[in-house]
Formats: C-alpha cells, structure tokens, sequence
C-alpha cells in the first residue's frame, strides 16, 4: 500500500492499494478516535461495498450509521444535501462525528460538503470507488453540490482527514464509468506529465491502475499544495472543464462528466492551435488517446448554445474568464480572456483540423 502526504489546510494521507478497503476502520482509527460514523454511498455503491466498511468501522470500535441515495449526476443537489444535513441532525451527530464518503465524485462531493456545513464543519473521510473519484474529486477538498443554473455552483473547500483507494474497486465498475476516470487521467498527463499521457496514448493500463492513481494524486497534492484555493496553478486542473461543465448542464446530464471534459479538451486544443498559442499540434494525439478509451470528443451542441452556459461557469470573473491553454502535450499553461472572446473561442473548438 502507498501512503501519500497531502499538505494543506488539513494534513491527510491517500492509501492506495489493493483490498484495502477490509482494513477501512482500522486507517479511520489511526487518525480519528472511534465516534459515531455515518456512511454516505449511493444506491449502487451500498450493495457492493457497504458491508465491508461498515464491518471494518465496526470492529475499530466505532457505530456505524448509513446514508444512502439514489445514484447519479442529478442527485447531486439541494435536496439531497439537505436529507444528509437533516439526517446527521436526527441521529444527533456532534462535531467530534465524523462522515464517510463511500462512492465516487458525486458521493464525495455532496458528502463532503454536508461535512463542510454540519456544525460549521465536521471530519470526514473520502473512500473513492470509482476511477475518477480516486484520481481527482477525492483528494484536494473541493466539495460541491449544482444548481439549476449549472454545475458545482455551491460548494466549499473542506479538507478530508483521510482518503483510502481501493483499486479492487475499479472491478466492478461499468466500461463507461471506468472511461470517465480516464478523462481526468489524460488530462493529468496532458497538463504536467508527458509520460502518463503517452500511457494512455500507446501503452496498457490495466495491469497498472494503483500506479496510475500514485502518479496523478501525486500531481494534484503538488498543485493542492501550491494553490488550496485556486487562485493560480490549481486552475491548471481545469482543463476542459470550463466547457466540459457547459456541456454537461446543456445536455441536463446525461452525457458524463468525462465525456463532457474530453470534448472541452480537444475544443480548447483546437481553439490553441487555430489561434497560434500552442507550439506543438496536439488536437489530434489528444482525440486519438481520448477515444482509444472510449470517450467523446465531439461536441453535440453549437456555439451559440454553449456560450450561455460557459458564461455561467464559476471559473468566470466580472468580465474575464481564465482558460487553460495547451502548449503541447504535457504541458498546459493558464490564460485569461475576455467573456467576448468566448463565442469565437468556442466556434473554433468546434472545428475539426480537417476541414
Ligand atoms: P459518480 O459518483 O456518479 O459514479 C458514477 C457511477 O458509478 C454511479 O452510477 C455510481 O453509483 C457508480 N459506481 C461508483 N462506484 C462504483 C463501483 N465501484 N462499482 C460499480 N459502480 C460504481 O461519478 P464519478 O464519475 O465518480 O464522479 C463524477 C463527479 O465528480 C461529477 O459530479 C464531477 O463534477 C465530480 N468531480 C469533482 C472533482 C472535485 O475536485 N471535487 C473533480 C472531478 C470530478
Ligand atoms: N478537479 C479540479 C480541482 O480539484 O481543482
């Protein structure tokens, strides 16, 4: 098992290993003194994975409560944070409780932001069971619900006390549900890492996925480390999503999280190059490697429809938005632009090289 020290406003670890998940109460322990814990999982997640943890938390002493929802994208809301909120009132959880997020980034966002708002703040603890939770919502402490008018729009920044990934988890998941983690990856080796991306251009990952969460976790604490509250560097982890978050609420979502930030990719890589800011093409490796793992990267909508959307995105301030621009694969740099600039921005996203 790997142990990787994140440093930011709350020091944490990240396991990552394999079968971990049986040994979840005793990780909790060494950070967190046996209390009430109250386990928020979806309902595809509590059937698979629940037990376990709920048996390891047990058997370390703490008392176990559950939350479950109804999985997906469009729970992530309002209503279902209030449920939470409303639950760990009535069962008359403290500030010395804690939450555990069992489930991927929607379970981890929405739990973590209960967390962040109970009691002005309790403990919790991030248990990713899907690719892309692992690599990214997990660690790094953004927590966010959406609202009607788009996607993550209330959130906070609440540090989790420990995140434990267990790989054996990444087994059950759904082809797809696995793609949308690979998104995020490449977008890892897209924007610091060459060699993570040129894996996922050529090589085999299958036989390789705790090394892969090392690798991109590592990148992300490193950002987290420099920048908590992104103002700077951590936008770099923004990569597509700018439009990728235009493209999950105009679609009311049903085209995935990944999906939606491999088409905001490959658009902002053919906007750079058609404006002359990257020194390499990189459109092309980008959508090849993108669809070698069966992600989208066209974009249903037109530019028109998207420039509302993109207009609401939190990365927008007053009359700026900051984009993240690549140079060439592994590396991407942050560039701000007037809103005005968007519609032509995006009209040339959608250009295919080609033509
Ligand atoms: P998700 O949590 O909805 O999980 C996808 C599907 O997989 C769900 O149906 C879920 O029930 C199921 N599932 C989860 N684990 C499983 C397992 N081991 N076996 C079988 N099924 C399983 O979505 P996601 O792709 O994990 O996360 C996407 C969310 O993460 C988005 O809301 C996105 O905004 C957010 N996100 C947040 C951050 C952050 O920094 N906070 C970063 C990236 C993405
Ligand atoms: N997923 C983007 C971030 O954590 O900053």
């Amino acid at each position: 098992m790997k142990r990787i020290p994140v440093e930011a406003s709350r020091k944490y670890d990240v396991l990552v290993g394999y079968g971990i998940l049986e040994n979840a109460g005793g990780y909790c322990r060494e950070v967190i003194e046996p209390c009430k814990a109250l386990i928020i999982t979806d309902s595809n997640v509590e059937p698979l994975y629940s037990d376990t943890v709920t048996a390891s938390l047990l058997n370390s002493g703490y008392s176990v409560f559950h939350y479950v929802f109804t999985a997906g994208e469009r729970s992530k809301n309002i209503h279902t944070l209030t449920a939470i909120l409303e639950f760990a009132a009535e069962n008359r959880f403290t500030r010395t409780d804690i939450f555990v997020a069992l489930g991927g980034g929607v379970t981890g966002d929405i739990a973590g932001l209960a967390a962040a708002l109970y009691q002005r703040g309790i403990r919790y603890v991030q248990v990713p069971t899907t690719f892309l939770a692992a690599i990214d919502s997990s660690v790094g402490g953004k927590t966010a619900i959406n609202l009607i008018a788009g996607k993550n729009l209330a959130g906070a920044f609440w540090q989790p006390s420990l995140v434990i990934c267990d790989c054996d988890t990444f087994k059950t998941l759904p082809d797809s549900v696995f793609a949308d983690g690979t998104a995020e990856a490449i977008k890892y080796g897209m924007i610091t890492e060459l060699p993570l991306f040129e894996q996922f251009e050529h090589g085999s990952i299958s036989r390789d996925l705790d090394n892969i969460v090392t690798s991109c976790v590592n990148i992300k604490r490193r950002l987290v480390s420099r920048d908590e509250y992104d103002r700077g560097a951590r936008q770099l982890l923004n990569f597509g999503h700018t439009i990728g978050h235009a493209i999950e609420k105009l679609s009311g979502y049903s085209i995935s999280h990944g999906n939606a930030i491999s088409i905001g990719m490959v658009m902002m890589s053919r906007a750079a190059e058609q404006m002359s800011m990257t020194r390499e093409p990189c459109s092309k490796r980008l959508s090849r490697a993108l669809e070698r793992h069966g992600l989208e990267t066209e974009c249903p909508y037109k530019a028109g429809e998207l420039l509302e959307a993109v207009l609401g995105d939190k990365k927008r301030s007053g009359d700026e938005i900051t984009l993240v621009i690549p140079t060439r694969p592994g590396k991407c740099r942050l560039h701000t632009v007037p809103t005005g600039d968007i519609e032509r921005i995006l009209e040339l996203g959608l250009k295919r090289g080609d033509e």
